[in-house]
């Protein structure tokens, strides 16, 4: 089960996922709310389960799971969903800005596309494109080495999508995954 919680700020909700399974059924729920022409951005360390929630994401939209693989390489995968195309991106590897049209991101952006974006820190204007903002954070173990849990904090920077993302909580203060 997932723990969803609203964050005071109102647009925030806290997702708590207790092992991989359920960082998948995070993005898998989010999925629900998103339309073609929207924009993910997955922040969060190395390891922290971006990946992970990005194919939680691709199965919502449609995707068939097999065809999923992460972009750590190619820096850009584009798969046809059920729900329409989604394209993820991984930056973490981009010398700087400028490349991002090299490997057909602003084709993406253009509209068509459900776009899920890891390390997007490293183009800082992506954040005005952006409908969702997902930052997971690894929680603390014992005596503070890293835990097997995750927090998982979903903004809504489109302000249309505040009211289907506190839905989600309304919905599922527990999800099952
Ligand atoms: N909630 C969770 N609890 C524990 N482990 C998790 C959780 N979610 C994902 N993981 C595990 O964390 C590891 C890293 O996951 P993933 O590759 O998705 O991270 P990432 O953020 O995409 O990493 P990178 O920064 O290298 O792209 C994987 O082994 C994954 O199974
Ligand atoms: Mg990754």
């Amino acid at each position: 089960m997932i723990r969803a919680e609203r964050c005071a700020d109102g647009a925030s909700v806290l997702f708590r996922a207790e092992g991989a399974t359920e960082t998948d059924a995070v993005g898998r729920a989010l999925a629900g709310i998103l339309q073609v022409g929207d924009v993910v951005l997955l922040r969060g360390p190395l390891g922290a389960g971006k990946t992970t929630l990005a194919r939680g994401l691709c199965g919502g939209l449609g995707v068939p799971l097999s065809l999923v693989s992460s972009p750590t390489y190619s820096l850009m995968n584009r798969y046809h969903g059920t729900r329409g195309a989604v394209a993820h991106a991984d930056l973490y590897r981009l010398a700087d800005a400028s490349e991002g049209a090299g490997i057909g991101l602003d084709d993406v952006l253009d509209g068509g596309w459900v776009v899920l974006i890891e390390w997007p820190e490293r183009i800082l204007w992506l954040r005005d494109e952006a409908s969702l903002e997902v930052t997971i954070e690894i929680a603390a173990g014992a005596n503070g080495t890293p835990g097997a849990a995750r927090t998982v904090t979903v903004a809504a920077l489109d302000p249309e999508l505040e009211d289907s993302l506190a839905q989600l909580v309304t919905r599922h203060g527990r999800l099952q995954c």
